[in-house]
């Protein structure tokens, strides 16, 4: 099939890579003239795509990027792959999504199947998407992406995928496309119900993850190890699952997807009180973790120097999008601390290159990448760990 990826992020690119592998050939259209022309030069951006795989690709000619939206018609399938923030008020920002719908109707004139992998609320394919492409008659589903960057067990391949389609016929089309590089389809009776199991996938985790930090907090009052007792309860064989507590959640998809369910459910009169406490308590970490470094440093930290190791949101991926790191520093320097941070993958970040770590009073591990040098961590005068791997020292 001729297919066409609006958006070459983590999740178009991924799929760009999934669509050529099964032969397809792909155009990624992106509107970053940078990213265009590195992955062109056979430069992958992300985790989990290599540059040898891109290269393969593109000199098979199973694979391009292009700036230019006319590549859009005559496509077969068309998947949009575009953010879904938040706006400054922590409403839906849909104005990607909009830009994408704008394209299509601008440049499209035969008709192709149009699938929407961006994460949104129930409505979103239907309402944002299909109803602002008038004039052809194209087949609309919604398969939201669940790749979670970094995953090595759980790819594009073989983790199941959700399909709803406006009509059966385009059901029966994304079955086909996605059936020539996914394992498993599983055919769900509207976009809707697609589009709603996806985000609350993602408000299950923020939930749960809001929870292990609440309760990490009252086992540490208590004395006791949170991390611990979680473990125990996770010997239980059935009615429990293990969620690992941190210094607040970052990414793309859980700090924000649940906010999506939040705006529809008040729309439609029901409130989402799980979702804002879960917001609060995720927040509110980053204070917490500070208030223990002040208290377990001496009750001071000012003048001190300290170093945050791993600024990205999660461990082996250089993506730093909304990562609690950010919350961390700000405050240890808002208390007078000396701050510097650590993380190789990222590299640099808000203006500021990765130092080393050696030489610190303080290390506050957020973070961990495999391969990081915990003894060097260990060397610090005093550790505060967020990830529970260093045994022995303070943390959560
Ligand atoms: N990153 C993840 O782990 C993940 C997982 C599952 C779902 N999602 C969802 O998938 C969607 C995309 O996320 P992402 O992480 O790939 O984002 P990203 O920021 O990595 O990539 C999005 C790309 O879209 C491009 N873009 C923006 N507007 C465009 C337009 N009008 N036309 C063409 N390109 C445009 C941007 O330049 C960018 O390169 C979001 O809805 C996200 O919530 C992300």
């Amino acid at each position: 099939m001729r297919v066409a990826i609006i958006g070459q992020g983590y999740v178009g690119l991924t799929i760009a890579v999934g669509a050529a592998s099964a032969g397809h050939k792909v155009v990624g259209f992106d509107v970053k003239e940078c990213l265009v022309s590195q992955l062109n030069s056979g430069k992958s951006h992300i985790e989990g795509i290599s540059d040898s795989q891109l290269k393969e690709y593109i000199s098979k000619g199973s694979f391009e990027a292009s700036l230019d939206p006319t590549v859009l018609d005559g496509s077969d399938v068309i998947v949009i792959a575009v953010p879904t923030p938040l706006d400054e008020a922590r409403n839906p920002d849909l104005s990607y999504v909009h830009s994408a719908a704008e394209l299509i109707h601008n440049n499209v004139k035969s008709p192709a199947l149009i699938i929407n992998e961006s994460t949104s609320y129930p409505g979103t394919l239907r309402k944002e998407i299909a109803a602002r492409i008038t004039g052809i008659e194209h087949l609309y589903a919604s398969s939201p992406e669940r790749v979670d960057p970094g995953n090595t067990e759980w790819g594009t391949k073989n983790t199941p995928r959700l399909i709803g389609g406006l009509t059966p016929a385009a059901v029966e089309k994304a079955k086909e496309f996605y059936s020539t590089f996914c394992d498993s389809i599983i055919e769900v009776s509207s976009p809707e119900v697609a589009e709603a199991a996806k985000i609350f996938e993602n408000t299950f985790r923020q939930v749960n993850i809001a929870l292990v930090n609440e309760f990490a907090q009252i086992a540490d009052a208590l004395g006791i190890s949170g991390r611990e007792v979680l473990d125990a309860a996770a010997t239980k064989p059935y009615g429990f699952m293990e969620f690992n507590p941190g210094p607040g959640v970052g990414g793309h998809c859980i700090p924000v997807d649940p906010s999506y369910l939040a705006h529809v459910a008040n729309e439609v009169g029901v409130p989402a009180t799980f979702i804002k406490r879960a917001n609060e308590v995720n927040l509110a970490m980053p204070a917490y973790v500070v208030k223990r470094v002040v208290a377990g440093a001496g009750g001071s930290i000012k003048g001190k120097k300290i170093v945050v190791v791993g600024v990205s949101y999660k461990s082996n991926v250089a993506d730093t999008r909304e990562t609690p790191a950010a919350a961390v520093i700000d405050l240890l320097r808002g208390q007078g601390a000396v701050v510097v941070w650590h993380d190789e993958l990222v590299g640099n970040w808000r203006r500021e290159s990765s130092s080393p770590i050696a030489g610190a009073d303080v290390a506050v591990l957020v973070t961990k990448h495999d391969g990081v040098d915990v003894a060097a961590i260990k060397a610090c005068g005093y550790v505060f760990d967020c990830t529970g791997s260093i045994a022995g020292v303070d943390g959560i």
